[in-house]
């Protein structure tokens, strides 16, 4: 029975490993995790068939015939049967347990040239800061999607401004809670191109399933383009910088037909802001507590773009949203 156990264990682990369940593996972490998700996988499977195959026939070989209502005959026990099951679940939960230790360790390891970035996280919506990139003003380069260089390994550094959140972009694997009041962290070294999506993974209000944002993986090259274009934004303001950053910021919760975005968290910006002017957007804006929409609760925006954002951005942002929503009367 054992033996066939194992066989059909053995063969349900083939099919689990050849069925392409996980996302695309874009880090250094991802194949060190999934080592260990596949090894644990392939040991449960085996042991679930053996222990699943075993029970199985002993319900069907020693069922009670109809009417037969006797005792069962009374046993001792096997000593030797004992000791075997006793000893070789505890070899695999501590084979398991050090393997993990090690592929943890291993994924965290930080080279002397790792990059640091912050993640801020906040009812709902992401903000990565790169502490050593100075754009206008002295302030460190912040940014609503994430963009990093390939092949870098990247210390993040996760902070939450209210509640829990979790920060998770499922091609890399790594995966950290966001909790107010400390700092977590995680590292990844990401080895491949591409946009990838940054998820919220911890049920953090109204607004949950929209927190998301995006990772970008550039070539070293691009990436020291992409930070240029950022310093010449934030110097230069305008409407044409206005519209990416709503789209990158302000479009998960509000719905604003120019920018093509949907969100619901947050009054519809094609109404509200209809004939209002220049500085009342402005307000809004800084001080979303100063005028609250009807249908709609304080407290849900964040109060801090005032701080987030340079005086270009926040012109070049009010800029846009008159001339999206012809409401300026100015
Ligand atoms: Cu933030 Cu879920």
């Amino acid at each position: 029975m054992t033996l066939v156990g194992v066989a059909v264990g053995v063969a349900l682990a083939v099919v689990a490993v050849f069925i392409p369940w996980l996302p695309d593996a874009a880090s250094e972490q991802a194949d060190i995790v999934d080592s260990v998700y596949w090894v644990v996988t392939i040991i449960c499977v085996v042991v679930f068939a053996v222990v699943a195959g075993v029970s199985a026939y002993a319900v069907y070989k020693f069922r009670a015939p109809p009417g037969d209502m006797d005792d069962g005959s009374p046993i001792h026990g096997h000593t030797g049967l004992e000791i075997v099951w006793t000893l070789i679940p505890t070899i695999l939960v501590t084979g398991i347990a050090v393997y993990s230790g090690v592929a943890l360790a291993q994924s965290e390891e930080l080279p002397p040239d790792h990059r640091i970035i912050e993640v801020s996280s906040q009812q709902f919506a992401w903000t990565f800061t790169y502490p050593d990139i100075e754009v206008e003003g002295g302030r460190p380069l912040s940014s609503g999607e994430l963009v990093v260089p390939i092949d870098q390994t990247i210390r993040f550094e996760i902070t939450s401004k209210d509640v829990i959140h979790s920060f998770w972009v499922p091609e890399w694997r790594m995966k950290q809670d966001a909790v107010q009041g400390i700092t977590t962290h995680t590292t990844v070294k990401p080895t491949e191109l591409g946009t990838f999506p940054v998820i919220c993974t911890e049920l953090c209000g109204l607004g949950h399933a929209l927190m998301r944002s995006r990772a970008r993986v550039l070539s070293e090259a691009d990436f020291q383009a992409w930070v240029e274009e950022q310093k010449r934004l934030a110097r230069e303001g305008g409407a044409i910088q206005g519209k990416e950053l709503f789209t990158q910021q302000c479009g998960s919760c509000h719905t604003l037909a120019d920018a093509g975005t949907t969100g619901e968290v947050g009054p519809n910006l094609d109404e509200v802001l209809q004939g209002v002017d220049a500085d009342f957007i402005m307000e809004s804006i800084v001080d979303p507590s100063a005028e609250i929409a009807p249908g709609f609760q304080d407290g849900v925006m964040p109060g801090n773009y005032g701080e987030m954002f340079t005086e270009p951005q926040l012109q070049g942002l009010v800029e846009y949203l008159v001339n999206a929503t012809e409401g300026g009367a100015q």
